[in-house]
């Protein structure tokens, strides 16, 4: 499938175009590094996701996406903290919460009940003396479903449900240790744990990354389905722009903290306007074609901790120029569209960039 067709799959989710359920605006994530230094990993970040929307966050590795994905789950480590920006949540009573002003409690119930993270190397989240059957009770027990304590069929149902749902055998994984099913099934477990409470929100960090192509294909037909069947409103985190391309409706395009370019799929990799974009989509290994056209971006990353003013790419950038060391560009509308889905960049030459041959999904 080429990405132009998924394009027009995603576009038949169903999407409220009204009120974005998650608004978040100039988030700043910072890390303490030492008596008197810090780095902001998430530098101001903006954007609004509509109900019923997946988001892809792509970037290079370090470019923050991890960070802000537990920034907006309040998940952040001890030394990381959220100085600036905000975050407006509209949950399932359809009333808007500040999600950085939620007390401890609140917080424990917004996190299961209205949004849930399937975490980074996801192996780790388990607990690895306590089968999968009592650690999905555990998350549940400590909610109400519909206003009351669940008992143990309710518990025992709705596991069963997920479990099912994420196409494994309750009866067989249930009581089962984590060490005894393989990497995928494990990665299959947590994305159903991490519904069992329905949250209107499911955020994914790299659900993929280390498991084989075969059972990539399995999580990724098994999340299409998911979405489809609870329309719950996703991001998605990876460095695969084809899974980027095949699950999500919108793009934004992470570098040294900041989104430096956002819009639907098909604007954003059929024409991207920032050249780092352009260079990521560039650097994918063509399914046809020549390998000679594989181009990869030169250079690497800046340090987060000693940033240089102006833009955080221009060294790495062939359309950089002198203007590129004193200004740091806002996201500028490039193409107005609903939703939230506006394509955007960051950059002032943005108009000089050239579109790169098209992604191929996974499946092509
Ligand atoms: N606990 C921490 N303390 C200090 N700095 C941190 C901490 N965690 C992450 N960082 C720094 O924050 C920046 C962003 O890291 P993050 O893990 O969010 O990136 P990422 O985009 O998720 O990368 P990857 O693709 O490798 O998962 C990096 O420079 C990293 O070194
Ligand atoms: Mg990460």
């Amino acid at each position: 499938m080429t990405m132009a067709e998924t394009t027009m799959t995603a576009a038949k989710s169903d999407v409220n175009t009204e009120t974005p359920i998650l608004s978040v605006k100039d988030l700043v994530v910072r890390y303490t590094t030492g008596s008197k230094s810090y780095l902001d990993a998430v530098r101001g970040v903006s954007f609004d996701l509509y109900p019923g929307q997946s988001l892809a966050l792509v970037g290079e590795s370090g470019c923050g996406k991890t960070t802000l994905g537990l920034g907006l789950l309040r998940l952040l480590p001890r030394l990381g903290s959220v100085p600036s920006g905000s975050m407006t949540f509209v949950g399932k009573n359809n009333k808007p919460v500040d999600v950085l002003k939620l007390g401890t409690a609140a917080l424990r119930r917004w996190r299961w009940e209205e949004a849930a993270i399937v975490f980074q190397g996801a192996m780790n989240s388990f607990n690895p003396v306590l089968r999968i059957g009592e650690q999905m009770a555990d998350t549940m027990k400590a909610h109400l479903i519909d206003g009351h304590k669940p008992s143990k069929d309710e518990i025992l149902d709705k596991s069963a449900e997920m479990l099912r749902a994420v196409r494994l055998e309750p009866k067989q994984v249930l009581p089962s240790y984590p060490h005894e099913l393989s990497g995928g099934m494990r990665q299959r477990v947590l994305i159903a744990m991490s519904l069992l409470l329905d949250p209107r929100l499911l955020i994914l960090d790299e659900p993929t990354t280390a498991l084989d192509i075969l059972t990539q294909r399995a999580i990724v037909d098994v999340l299409g389905e998911l979405r489809e069947r609870l329309g719950f409103t996703m991001i998605f985190i990876t460095h695969d722009l084809a899974l980027a391309a095949e699950l999500a409706d919108r793009v934004a395009t992470m570098y040294a903290g900041r989104i430096i370019e956002t819009g639907s799929v098909r604007d954003t990799f059929q024409n991207p306007r920032h050249p780092y974009t352009a260079g990521l989509i560039n650097a994918v290994p063509p399914v046809t074609g020549d390998l000679p056209n594989l181009a990869s971006i030169p250079g690497s990353p800046p340090s987060l901790a000693t940033l240089p003013k102006g833009c955080a790419f221009r060294d790495r950038c062939s359309y950089a120029e002198d203007k590129c060391a004193e200004i740091d560009p806002e996201l500028e509308m490039i193409e107005s569209r609903l939703a939230g889905l506006s394509h955007t960049a960051a950059c002032i030459n943005w108009q000089q960039v050239h579109s790169p041959r098209e992604v191929v999904t996974a499946d092509a």
